[in-house]
C-alpha cells in the first residue's frame, strides 16, 4: 500500500516528501479553505514541490454542479500543470461526477471519485474510467458503519472483475485505520501528516533509543 499525504499544508507535504514516502497528495475544498489561499495557486504550488509523485489530487469546487462545468474546471486545473500527467481531477460520487470521469478518462486525464461510500458507487466509478476510487472510512465509521469493510469488499469486487482502478482509502483517521485498510488490500491510504507521525513512533523504539544512549555514555572512549 502506499502513502498519499491528506492536506493542502505546504509544510506538512514538505515534511512527508522529506522522508521519502510520498507517493501522492489529496486535496478537497474544506482543506484548501483551512489555508486561506487560492485554491489554484496552492495547488500549482504542491505541484513544483511534488513533482515526482504520481498524483496530485484537485478537486472540482462545489460550485460545478454539470459534468460540463466540472469539465471546464478540470480544463483549467490541467493547464496549471502545463498538461502533464500527475495533476488527477478529483470529481464528487455524483451522475455528473461519472460523467465528467467517462469524458476525462477518455482524453487520458487522470481522475479521482469521492466521497464513496459504498460498493455500488465504487463500481459505477470504476466503470466511468476512474483511475482512483476514494471511499471514506471515518465518515462511515462515524455513523457507526464499518470503513474498513468496505474497502475490504471494493478490492475485493476489483480483484473479482479485474478492474484496475485503485482504491484510496480517506477519512483515514488513526494508525489502526492504516494497518487495516492495508491488510484490506486498498492500494493507497491518503492521512494526514500527524497520522503518518503516530505510526513511526512506538514507546520500546524510545525506551531503546534512551538505553542505547545511557549505555554508550558508560562505553570505553
Ligand atoms: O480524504 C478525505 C478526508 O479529507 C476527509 O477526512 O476526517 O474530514 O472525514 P475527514
Amino acid at each position: 500500500m502506499k502513502f498519499f499525504i491528506d492536506t493542502a499544508n505546504v509544510q506538512d507535504i514538505k515534511k512527508a516528501y522529506k522522508i521519502g514516502v510520498l507517493s501522492g497528495v489529496t486535496t478537497n475544498p474544506s482543506l484548501v479553505a483551512k489555508e486561506g489561499v487560492k485554491f489554484e495557486d496552492r495547488i500549482e504550488e504542491i505541484l513544483q514541490l511534488v513533482p515526482d509523485v504520481e498524483s496530485v489530487s484537485a478537486e472540482v469546487t462545489p460550485d460545478a454542479v454539470s459534468a460540463e462545468e466540472m469539465i471546464e474546471q478540470a480544463n483549467e486545473l490541467i493547464k496549471i500543470n502545463n498538461n502533464d500527467k500527475n495533476i488527477t481531477i478529483k470529481l464528487p460520487m455524483t451522475l455528473a461526477g461519472l460523467e465528467a470521469c467517462r469524458y476525462l478518462a477518455h482524453k487520458g486525464v487522470k481522475t479521482n471519485v469521492t466521497l464513496i461510500f459504498t460498493v455500488n458507487q465504487a463500481l459505477l466509478a470504476a466503470r466511468a474510467g476512474a483511475t482512483y476510487v476514494s471511499p471514506f472510512l471515518g465518515r462511515l465509521d462515524d455513523i457507526s458503519e464499518d470503513g474498513v469493510q468496505l474497502v475490504s469488499k471494493v478490492a475485493e469486487l476489483f480483484r473479482t472483475h479485474s478492474l484496475d482502478t485503485q482504491i484510496i482509502a480517506a477519512s483515514v483517521r488513526h494508525p489502526d485505520h492504516v494497518t487495516r485498510v492495508a491488510m484490506a488490500g486498498a492500494h493507497i491510504a491518503t492521512v494526514p501528516f500527524s497520522v503518518i507521525e503516530q505510526i513511526s513512533k512506538h514507546p520500546l523504539t524510545d525506551q531503546g533509543l534512551d538505553k542505547f544512549a545511557a549505555d554508550w555514555q558508560k562505553s570505553v572512549k
